[in-house]
């Protein structure tokens, strides 16, 4: 285990065969639309999303296709305020096309909320929302997700994805962060986004 890591959460294995769960669940779900020609994409949001996109994608037994968008979130450094900016849109148009946005966790419920208004604009046939984490918040935006790996505690969480100042993106596990770590970044006056 990393030094910086004060407790692992969710394990390698645990990750992957919840995975392999949510991907059986989409298939089955989604077999239908696909044996009518319809078309299915999943959406990532860059950069937390990207590593849970990639195994979900090869645990669906379908043809999907995949497509990414980057936003950045106005806030008080470490939580979203809601307002987003749009840094790389779709590449795709997704008029007619059976969306899934894959979300990494989800906290404040703000980024998806902006993300899902913005994309049931663009006149998809349906959007659902697949999320490895839900933080157990009370402050939570409502939001519908289909499809949710683990509910996680409302603690600073990284790995497998998730970040504290770029780091901790590569640990193949999930784990909370040791707090020596931020606290000593807020002393040096470190005013990078931890979230
Ligand atoms: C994280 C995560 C979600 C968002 C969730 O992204 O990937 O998109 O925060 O927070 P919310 O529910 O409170 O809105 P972040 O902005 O940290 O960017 P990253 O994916 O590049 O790490």
């Amino acid at each position: 285990m990393h030094k910086d890591i004060q407790e692992i959460l969710f394990e390698e294995k645990t990750i992957a065969c919840r995975i392999e769960e949510i991907g059986a669940a989409i298939t089955q779900d989604y077999a239908d639309m696909v044996e009518r020609g319809e078309r299915v994409m999943l959406v990532s949001v860059l950069r937390g999303a990207a590593i849970f996109m990639a195994d979900l994608a090869r645990r669906i037994d379908l043809p999907i296709e995949m497509d990414y968008m980057a936003i950045s979130s106005y806030g008080n450094g470490t939580k979203s305020s809601g307002v987003v900016r749009i840094l790389k849109d779709l590449t795709s148009d997704i008029k007619g096309q059976h969306i899934i946005v894959v979300e990494d966790i989800l906290d404040s419920g703000l980024t998806l909320k902006y993300l899902l208004k913005n994309l049931a604009s663009r006149g998809p046939a349906s959007i659902e929302v697949v999320t490895l984490l839900r933080k157990e918040t009370l402050q939570q935006a409502k939001i519908d997700c289909k499809y949710i790996g683990f509910e996680c505690p409302d603690q600073f969480i990284v790995g497998y994805g998730l970040d504290y100042a770029e780091r901790y993106r590569n640990l193949p596990y999930i784990g909370i962060l040791e707090p020596g770590v931020y606290h000593q970044a807020d002393q040096l006056g470190d005013a990078r986004r931890v979230d």
